[in-house]
C-alpha cells in the first residue's frame, strides 16, 4: 500500500474508534490497541510529514490539547487525586497520614464531580482567564467559553483577593442535558452519549453562543495564590462563597468537616445510596487533609497530593432477563437496537430498557433471547447491557439475530463500509425518515421556520398532508386548521414563517434540503465555489472534489443526489416556489486576499476572533488553524503563545497585527 493510503487508513480507523468511544461509549478495542495504532501513525507522519491531515488524530495527543485554543502554563500544576475503591484503601491511607504527621488531623469531605476539570484566575476581583486541564502542565485558553457559564462570577464580591485561581469542575446538570438531547432528537442530531463527555465537548466548541445555550454549571473545588489569607481548605471554599462562587455547603451536606474516620465514612454511605437523588453526576467523594500547613508537609507524589484521596463508587450494576430486543429507525436511517428487559431495580431507579448500540454490540456480547444479562448505570443515563451470566443460559437458546428489514418501512437495510449501524436506504419513504428531512430542513441553522415544530411535522406527515420538504409551500390555510390544538393565529404564524424563509440565503438552502454529509461549512462552500443549484447539480466529480474540505465521499453523495429524480423534482418545486438558489455577492466582498492562507492567533480589540476569519473569507482569503510553510500571514493578538509566534518566526511567515490587515482589506 502506498504510504498516502496507509496514513489514510491509519487516521480513519483512530477516528471511528475515537468515535465509538467517545460518541457511543462503546469502544471496541482496548486504549493499548488504540494507543498503538496512534504511534503507528505518529511515526509516518514524522516520517512523511507531508501526508499528515490537518485534522489527524496525533494532533490531540496530550490531555485535551486541541488546536483551536490558545494553550497556557499552569500557574500550578493541574494534578489528579489518587482513587480508592475500598473503605480499606481509605483507612490505610488515613492511618498513613498519621505515621508522616503528628497531632490530630481533620478532614474535609466532598462530592468528586463527574465533570471537566477548570482553573478560573482572578486578577482584581475580575475573571481574568480559564483554562482546562490539558497535559497538567498546560492547558487550553478557554475564557470565552467559560465567561457563559453563570454560576461563575465575572466580577467578585467582598473582601476578595487580589490575584488567585480557583478550581472547580465544569459540569452538564442533568435536567439540561436530558433536555438538549431532546431538542437533538426532534432535529435528527445524534445525541450524546452522557453528560461527563458532552460537558467537555461543550467547553470546546467554537461558538461561545452554542456554550451559553447549553447551560453548564460548575462547582468549585479549591483555592491556589501566593499571599491567600485562609489556613485551611474548608475556610477557603466558605470564603470563596462570600465572594460569589457556587461552593458546596454544610447545608446541602456537599460538604463536610470531620476529624473521623467514622464522619468520613458515614458521609460516603450516605452519597452512595443518595447519588441519584443529586441534579448532576458524581463518581465518588473527595477526602482531603483541612489544614494548608498539613497539607505541604505532605507534600506530593509524582501524580498526586498526598494530603488527599478519592473513593469511587462502584458502578451500579443488576442482573435481570432479556425478554426481546426492539429495533428503532432514527431520523437519518440508523437502526438502533433497544432491550426489553424483566423490570430489575438500579440505583433507585426500575429498569425496563437498555441500549445495545448496534449490531456489533449484539455479537460481542453474543446475546441470546432470555438470556440472563448484567446492566449497569455508568455515566449514562440510559442504563446498557455489560454481559451475559453464561451459566443460566438455556442450552436450547435462541441468539438474537440482528433485523434484516427496517421495521417501519420493510425495506433492506444496509451497512456501508466504515459505518457502525445499519441503515434503512429509503430515505424518501420510510416515515421516521421522512420526518427526519422535513424536521432537518426547518431546523434554526437551515430554515429557520417560526411556527412550525417537530410536533406539527409529525402531525403533518401522519395525517399524509406533506411527504417532502416541497410540500410544506403547498400548505394552506385550511390543511392547517384542521390539525389539533392548531389555532387561527398559529396557522397565520406558520404560513408566514414558510413565506419569509423564501429570502434565506442559497447556502443555508443548500444546507437544509439535506444531501447527507453536507453539513453547514461544506454547504458553504459549494455555495461559494459553485454559485448556483444548477452548477452543482451539472458539477463532475472532479469539479466537485476541487471545492474546499470537499473529498470522494461527499462529492460521490452530492453527484447521487442529483442523479435521483425524486430530488431534482423537489428542487425544481422549491424554486417555483421562490426559495433562493443562487448565492447573492456581498457588495463588500472582494478577491484582496485570494490565495492566501491566514491563522488568527490571540485577542484582538477591533474584532473578534471569529469576526476576523469571516472578514478573511469575505475578501477571498482562507483560514487555517496551525501554522506551516503554506501559511501567508499570522494574525497576531494580545495574548498569543510563545510556541507560535516563534514558529512562525522560524518559518518566515509575516507577523501582522489586526490594523495590517484592516489595511489589507482597505476597510
Ligand atoms: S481536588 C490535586 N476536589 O477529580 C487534585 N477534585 O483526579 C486536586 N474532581 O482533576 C483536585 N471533584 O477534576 C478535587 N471535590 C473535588 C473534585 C475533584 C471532582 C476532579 C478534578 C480532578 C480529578 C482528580
Amino acid at each position: 500500500m502506498h504510504i498516502k493510503e496507509e496514513i489514510q487508513q491509519l487516521t480513519d480507523q483512530l477516528n471511528q474508534h475515537t468515535y465509538l468511544y467517545y460518541v457511543e461509549s462503546n469502544p471496541v478495542i482496548s486504549d493499548k490497541e488504540f494507543d498503538d495504532l496512534l504511534k503507528k501513525l505518529e511515526e509516518l507522519e514524522a516520517k512523511y510529514p507531508e501526508f499528515a491531515s490537518d485534522v489527524s488524530p496525533t494532533k490531540r495527543v496530550g490531555g485535551d490539547l486541541t488546536s483551536k485554543f490558545e494553550t497556557v502554563e499552569h500557574q500550578f500544576p493541574m494534578m489528579s487525586l489518587s482513587n480508592s475503591y475500598s473503605e480499606e484503601e481509605i483507612l490505610e491511607w488515613e492511618s498513613r497520614l498519621h505515621k508522616l504527621t503528628d497531632g490530630p488531623l481533620e478532614y474535609v469531605c466532598e462530592l468528586k464531580y463527574d465533570g471537566v476539570a477548570i482553573g478560573v484566575q482572578y486578577k482584581n476581583g475580575k475573571l481574568f482567564r480559564a483554562v482546562t486541564r490539558g497535559d497538567g502542565t498546560r492547558g487550553e485558553d478557554v475564557t470565552s467559553n467559560v465567561k457563559t457559564i453563570r454560576s461563575i462570577p465575572l466580577q467578585l464580591r467582598g473582601d476578595f483577593s487580589d490575584d488567585f485561581e480557583i478550581r472547580g469542575e465544569i459540569f452538564f446538570p442533568l435536567k439540561g442535558f436530558e433536555k438538549m438531547n431532546s431538542i437533538r432528537r426532534e432535529n435528527g442530531e445524534p445525541e450524546f452519549a452522557n453528560p461527563r463527555n458532552s460537558a467537555s465537548g461543550t467547553l470546546k466548541l467554537l461558538d461561545p453562543k452554542i456554550v451559553a445555550e447549553r447551560g453548564l454549571d460548575c462547582m468549585l473545588y479549591g483555592l491556589y495564590g501566593y499571599d491567600l489569607p485562609m489556613e485551611t481548605h474548608y475556610d477557603s471554599v466558605m470564603k470563596a462563597r462570600e465572594w460569589g462562587f457556587k461552593t458546596p455547603t454544610a447545608n446541602d451536606n456537599y460538604i463536610l468537616k470531620t476529624n473521623s474516620v467514622k464522619g468520613i465514612m458515614d458521609f460516603i454511605h450516605h452519597w452512595d445510596k443518595h447519588r441519584d437523588e443529586l441534579p448532576f453526576q458524581i463518581d465518588g467523594i473527595v477526602i482531603k487533609v483541612n489544614d494548608y500547613t498539613l497539607q505541604s508537609e505532605l507534600g506530593f507524589t509524582a501524580k498526586s497530593p498526598r494530603w488527599a484521596i478519592a473513593f469511587k463508587f462502584e458502578t451500579e450494576r443488576a442482573e435481570t432477563q432479556l425478554r426481546s430486543v426492539d429495533y428503532q429507525v432514527g431520523r437519518t436511517g440508523a437502526v438502533t437496537p433497544v432491550a426489553n428487559l424483566e423490570a430489575v431495580q438500579l440505583g433507585g431507579t426500575t429498569v425496563r430498557r437498555a441500549s445495545l448500540y448496534n449490531s456489533d454490540q449484539i455479537q460481542r456480547l453474543d446475546l441470546h433471547l432470555n438470556d440472563f444479562v448484567y446492566v449497569e448505570k455508568g455515566g449514562e443515563i440510559i442504563p446498557k447491557i455489560v454481559g451475559v451470566n453464561f451459566e443460566k443460559r438455556h442450552a436450547d437458546s435462541v441468539a438474537i439475530e440482528f433485523l434484516s428489514h427496517c421495521p417501519e418501512c420493510q425495506t433492506e437495510l444496509v451497512r456501508q463500509e466504515g459505518e457502525v449501524h445499519f441503515f434503512c436506504p429509503n430515505d424518501m419513504h420510510c416515515p421516521p425518515q421522512v420526518k427526519g428531512r422535513i424536521e432537518h430542513f426547518i431546523g434554526r441553522k437551515a430554515m429557520d421556520i417560526d411556527g412550525l415544530g417537530a410536533e406539527t411535522v409529525d402531525m403533518l406527515v401522519s395525517k399524509g398532508k406533506i411527504q417532502n420538504i416541497a410540500d410544506l409551500y403547498d400548505l394552506t390555510f385550511d390543511d392547517l386548521i384542521d390539525l389539533d390544538r392548531m389555532a387561527e393565529k398559529s396557522a397565520n404564524k406558520l404560513l408566514k414563517g414558510l413565506t419569509a424563509s423564501k429570502s434565506v440565503p442559497f447556502e443555508r438552502v443548500l444546507f437544509a434540503i439535506g444531501i447527507r454529509f453536507v453539513g453547514e461549512t461544506v454547504a458553504k462552500q459549494l455555495a461559494k465555489a459553485l454559485k448556483n443549484i444548477e452548477a452543482i447539480a451539472l458539477a463532475t466529480h472532479e469539479e466537485l472534489i476541487a471545492v474546499d474540505e470537499i473529498g470522494d465521499k461527499i462529492a460521490l453523495s452530492v453527484f447521487g443526489f442529483f442523479r435521483d429524480s425524486e430530488n431534482i423534482d423537489i428542487i425544481e418545486r422549491l424554486q417555483n416556489a421562490g426559495l433562493q438558489f443562487e448565492i447573492e455577492e456581498k457588495e463588500n466582498t472582494s478577491a484582496a486576499l485570494a490565495g492566501s492562507n491566514f491563522v488568527v492567533s490571540g485577542v484582538f480589540s477591533k474584532f473578534s476572533r471569529d469576526e476576523l476569519k469571516n472578514l478573511i473569507e469575505e475578501h477571498g482569503g482562507k483560514n487555517v488553524s496551525s501554522i506551516s510553510a503554506k501559511t501567508n500571514y499570522v494574525i497576531a493578538g494580545d495574548k498569543m503563545g510563545p510556541a507560535k509566534l516563534e514558529k512562525a518566526s522560524s518559518l518566515g511567515v509575516p507577523i501582522i497585527s489586526e490594523d495590517d490587515f484592516i489595511k489589507m482589506i482597505e476597510m
